[in-house]
């Protein structure tokens, strides 16, 4: 069984995934600025697997940096780092403070940046070791400034680390969620699938590394209309 971290597992996607990757028994480390959250989910999954629990703001790069220690610490190694905490869009980005908007390239960027650093040192000499990388659609169509800068970077910045980690047996995929019924999108009124569909993809992702997994899959026709007919996507923008 493989020693799986799991960043912004308090609640959302990150939640949803800790469950399942608990019911096939790996052992977690669960990460998340609320420290209630993560224990009461370690307390349901104990007797499933081994946990533990690091409060962490993946805003800040000693406590990213913490984050792998504190797991060599307790389990001897890292097998897989899944960086999916993540934040959404608060209100327009033009009217953001410049503050709001440098804490969503942190943590959606930054963080994951700062944890390649931190991690592949361990994995490098483990001699293995999988990254998974939480993006978005937004981050294959450019819809919400900022965010979507993010998630675009955040895609880039893995296909680049996938290369240069090929030679160590260091894996790199990505997951690029649609739409999900989360607390990131309870605003949004539209009919969403829950963070169990995305849970799933990464367990299948932790099993078998893909390049980019885009769930639901139905996203990838929107994905290749962007890429191929841009002026179409333009005009449904237009209509909202
Ligand atoms: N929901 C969607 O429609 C959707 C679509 C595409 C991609 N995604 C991506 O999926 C990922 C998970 O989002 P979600 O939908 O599950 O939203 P969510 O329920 O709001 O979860 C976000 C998680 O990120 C954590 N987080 C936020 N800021 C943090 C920080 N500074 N340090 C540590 N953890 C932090 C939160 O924990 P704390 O607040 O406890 O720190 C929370 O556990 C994100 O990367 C998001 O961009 C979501």
């Amino acid at each position: 069984m493989a020693v799986v971290v799991i960043t912004g597992a308090s609640s959302g996607i990150g939640e949803a995934t800790a469950r399942e990757l608990a019911a096939q028994g790996h052992k977690l480390v669960l990460a998340a600025r609320r420290a209630d959250r993560l224990e009461a989910l370690a307390g349901e999954l104990t007797g499933r697997c081994e946990v533990l629990t690091v409060q962490a703001d993946m805003g800040v790069a000693e406590q990213v940096e913490a984050l792998a220690r504190q797991t060599v610490e307790r389990f001897g190694a890292i097998d897989v780092w899944i960086n999916n905490a993540g934040l959404g869009p608060q209100k327009p980005w033009l009217q953001a403070d410049p503050a709001d908007l440098k804490q969503v390239v942190d943590v959606n960027l930054t963080a994951p940046i700062l944890a390649a650093r931190a991690v592949v040192p361990y994995m490098k000499a483990q001699g293995r070791g999988h990254f998974i990388n939480v993006a978005s659609v937004a981050g294959h169509i450019g819809t919400w400034g900022v965010y979507s800068a993010t998630k675009f970077g955040l895609r880039g910045f893995s296909e680049a680390l996938r290369r240069e980690l090929m030679p160590y047996g260091i894996k790199v995929s990505v997951v690029s969620p649609g739409f999900i019924a989360t607390e990131m999108t309870k605003h949004r009124k539209i009919k969403m699938p829950g963070p169990e569909v995305v849970a799933r993809a990464i367990a299948r992702v932790v099993r078998r590394p893909r390049r980019e997994l885009v769930v639901p899959g139905s996203y990838r026709f929107l994905i290749w209309l962007n890429a191929h007919f841009p002026w179409l996507v333009d005009q449904v923008q237009k209509g909202k």
